[in-house]
C-alpha cells in the first residue's frame, strides 16, 4: 500500500501534477469557531486532459471560454468582521462570480454568459440568471491574485455578479465535492456532511481557479484550482466550547487522500494564554508566527494516508470568561435608510481603528430598479469631501444596465466614514416581482478593497508545501484584502396582489347569496292556502301528526 501510493505520488510528480489538503481551525473568541478547508490542485495549463487529479469539467470550462482568473462562491450567512476579525477569503452573502477572460476573446460579454450558465449547470445554482443588469466591470476594487502580462490592461476583462438571494444547500455540495479527485470517500473532504454543515451559522463553498508562476522567472505557468470551505459553528449549537471532529462533523477523519502531496491540520491555539485548553491528540508541532502586529501561535498535524481514524479535540480546563471583544482595525456597516414608499438611501459605515490611514476602495453596486443618483452622493454629509481619491461612477439603466459606483478613499486615522447615497424606488412590471414580493428586495454587498497596514485579525494560511505561498514570519509593508459588507433589503412598492382574490371571493359571495332566493323563485310553485275558519288547538296538533304520516 505504502509503495503504491509513493509510486503514485512520483508518477504524478513527473508530470507536474500537486494536490493538497489542507484544514485551519479558529476559535473566535467568546462564542464561535471558524473552520477552513482548502483543496488545491496545481496542473500543467497544456497537460490539462491528460491530467489524473484536476476535475474535467472545470478544466473544460476554463478552456472553452478562455478564463484566466475565476473565483465562485455560494455563501449563506454574514461573516461578521466586527466580532470574527477577517476570514481567509470573504465572499458576498448568496452567490457570487467573477471573472478575468484572456485577452484574445472577441465577445468578452457573450463568453460570460456562456461561463455563468455552464457553471450554473455544474453546481446546480441560479447562476444562469446572471445577465447584462445585474453585470459590473469593476474598475478598482478588483485585481487578479495570479500570474498576468503586466502590460494588460486587466479591467477590461473582467466581469463581476453577484446574486444576494440565492439560496445554498446540499445540491451545491455535492457537485462541489465531485471535483475532488478523493471525492468524499477518502481525505478532508470525507468530513464534508451536508447535515453538518448545513447546522451552521456561516458556510460558504468557492472555486477558485488562476495562474501561477511554474518558474524563476516566470515564463512558465501552472493552473491552480483552489476549492475552499469556510464554516462557522456557534458553541451553543456545539453544547460546549470542547469541540471535537466528532462534534463539527458527525465522526473522526478517516486518513488523508492517498492522492495527496501533503495533508496538513493547522488549529490555532494563540486563546491558549487567556483560556489554557487541552488538545488531543498532540500536535506534530507547533509554529510560532510573528508578522504585521500579529503573534499567532499554531499546531500543526501531518496526517498521512495510513492513519485510520483521527478525532483532534479540545478541552477546556476553565470555563471561559466572557470578554469584550477587540474590532479588528477596519470594519465596516451598511443598512438603509428612509421611509415611504418614494425614496431612500444605503449608508455604508467604515470604522478605522487604526493609528495610521487607511486607504480602501469602495464599490457600490446597486440594481437596476434601485436608482442611485451621484449628485446625492455625501461622505460624512459633505458634497465635495477631501477623502475621494478617485471616483468611478456607471449610471444604469431601466432592464439593462446595474448602477455602478466605485470611490478610492484615504481613511483618516481613528475614524468613522459614513458614505451616503439616494436612491428612488421604481414601479416594476407586475410580472418581474418575485413570488413573494412582501418578502422585500435584496440588495447585494458593497465591496471594500483595502490596504491593511496591518496583520492584525487577518487570517491566511501559514506553511505549505508550495513554495509560492508566504511563509510564516514574511512581514510585508501592507497587507491587501478585499472584504463585503453585510447585504441589505429594500421593499419596492408592491401592488396589492391579493385584489384579484378578495374580487374573485367577493363575486362569489354575492353570487351565492343570490343563487337560493333566486332559484326558488324559479323552481317552486306559489300554492294559494284556503281560507277558512280558524283551526282549534286540537285540529292544529292532529294535522300535525297527518302531516308526519305522509
Ligand atoms: C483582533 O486582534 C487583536 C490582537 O491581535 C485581538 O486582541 C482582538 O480580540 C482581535 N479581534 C477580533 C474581533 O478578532
Ligand atoms: C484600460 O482600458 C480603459 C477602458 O477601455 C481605458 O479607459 C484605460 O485608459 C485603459 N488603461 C490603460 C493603462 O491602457
Ligand atoms: C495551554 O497551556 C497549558 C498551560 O498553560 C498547557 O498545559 C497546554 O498544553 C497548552 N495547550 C496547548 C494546546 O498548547
Ligand atoms: C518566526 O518568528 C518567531 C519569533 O520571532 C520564531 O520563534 C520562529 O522560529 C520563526 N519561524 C520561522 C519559520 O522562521
Amino acid at each position: 500500500m505504502a509503495f503504491c501510493i509513493i509510486f503514485l505520488t512520483l508518477i504524478l510528480g513527473a508530470f507536474g501534477e500537486e494536490f493538497i489538503e489542507e484544514i485551519f481551525i479558529k476559535p473566535l473568541p467568546p462564542t464561535h469557531l471558524y473552520s477552513y478547508f482548502q483543496f488545491i490542485t496545481l496542473v500543467d495549463t497544456e497537460s490539462f486532459v491528460h491530467s489524473n487529479l484536476a476535475p474535467r469539467s472545470i478544466g473544460e470550462v476554463i478552456s472553452r471560454f478562455q478564463v484566466d482568473e475565476l473565483h465562485m462562491t455560494l455563501t449563506e450567512g454574514q461573516w461578521r468582521h466586527s466580532q470574527w476579525g477577517y476570514p481567509v477569503l470573504d465572499a458576498a452573502p448568496g452567490a457570487e462570480l467573477y471573472a478575468w477572460f484572456n485577452p484574445e476573446v472577441k465577445d468578452i460579454d457573450l463568453e460570460w454568459r456562456k461561463l455563468s450558465a455552464t457553471l450554473s449547470g455544474l453546481f446546480c445554482a441560479s447562476l444562469n440568471f446572471i445577465d447584462s443588469f445585474n453585470t459590473i466591470t469593476p474598475q478598482m476594487a478588483l485585481w487578479p491574485t495570479g500570474a498576468v502580462k503586466s502590460n494588460l490592461n486587466v479591467t477590461t476583462l473582467l466581469r463581476y455578479a453577484s446574486l444576494p438571494r440565492e439560496i445554498v444547500c446540499t445540491e451545491n455540495l455535492t457537485p462541489w465535492k465531485k471535483l475532488l479527485p478523493c471525492e468524499s470517500s477518502r481525505g478532508f473532504s470525507a468530513l464534508l456532511n451536508s447535515r453538518m454543515i448545513h447546522n451552521t451559522n456561516y458556510h460558504s463553498i468557492g472555486v477558485h481557479v488562476r495562474k501561477v508562476c511554474a518558474s524563476e522567472d516566470c515564463t512558465e505557468t501552472k493552473l491552480e484550482i483552489k476549492q475552499t470551505v469556510a464554516l462557522v459553528y456557534d458553541y451553543k449549537i456545539i453544547g460546549s466550547n470542547d469541540w471535537s471532529f466528532r462534534k463539527l462533523f458527525g465522526h473522526g477523519l478517516p486518513g488523508a487522500c492517498p492522492l495527496a502531496t501533503s495533508s496538513i491540520i493547522h488549529v490555532d491555539i494563540t486563546s491558549n494564554t487567556s483560556y489554557p485548553f487541552q488538545l488531543s491528540p498532540m500536535p506534530d508541532k507547533v509554529v510560532q508566527s510573528r508578522r504585521g502586529g500579529s503573534d499567532l501561535k499554531l499546531a500543526v498535524y501531518e496526517i498521512d494516508a495510513s492513519v485510520e481514524m483521527i478525532n483532534i479535540g479540545v478541552k477546556h480546563s476553565t470555563k471561559e470568561k466572557l470578554s469584550v471583544i477587540i474590532p479588528p482595525p477596519l470594519h465596516f456597516n451598511r443598512y438603509v435608510l428612509g421611509y415611504g414608499k418614494e425614496f431612500g438611501g444605503i449608508v455604508t459605515e467604515l470604522v478605522n481603528n487604526y493609528w495610521t490611514a487607511i486607504d480602501v476602495v469602495v464599490l457600490e453596486n446597486a440594481p437596476w430598479w434601485l436608482p442611485i443618483q451621484l449628485s446625492s452622493l455625501r461622505i460624512n454629509s459633505e458634497a465635495e469631501s477631501k477623502l475621494v481619491k478617485s471616483q468611478y461612477y456607471s449610471p444604469g439603466r431601466s432592464r439593462q444596465k446595474p448602477y455602478h459606483l466605485e470611490l478610492l478613499l484615504k481613511l483618516p486615522p481613528r475614524s468613522t466614514t459614513t458614505i451616503t447615497i439616494d436612491f428612488e424606488f421604481v414601479f416594476l412590471k407586475w410580472q418581474e416581482y418575485p413570488p413573494d414580493a412582501n418578502h422585500g428586495f435584496y440588495i447585494g454587498s458593497a465591496i471594500i478593497a483595502a490596504n491593511l497596514p496591518t496583520a492584525k485579525n487577518y487570517t491566511s494560511l501559514p506553511v505549505t508545501g508550495i513554495n509560492y505561498h508566504s511563509t510564516i514570519n514574511a512581514s510585508q509593508s501592507w497587507y491587501p484584502a478585499v472584504f463585503r459588507t453585510n447585504g441589505a433589503m429594500v421593499s419596492l412598492p408592491t401592488p396589492d396582489f391579493s385584489m384579484p382574490y378578495n374580487v374573485i371571493c367577493l363575486a362569489c359571495t354575492v353570487v351565492a347569496l343570490a343563487f337560493g332566493p333566486l332559484h326558488n323563485i324559479c323552481t317552486k310553485e306559489l300554492i294559494l292556502k284556503p281560507v277558512g275558519t280558524p283551526l282549534s288547538l286540537t285540529q292544529k296538533i292532529l294535522n300535525f301528526f297527518k302531516r308526519k304520516k305522509e
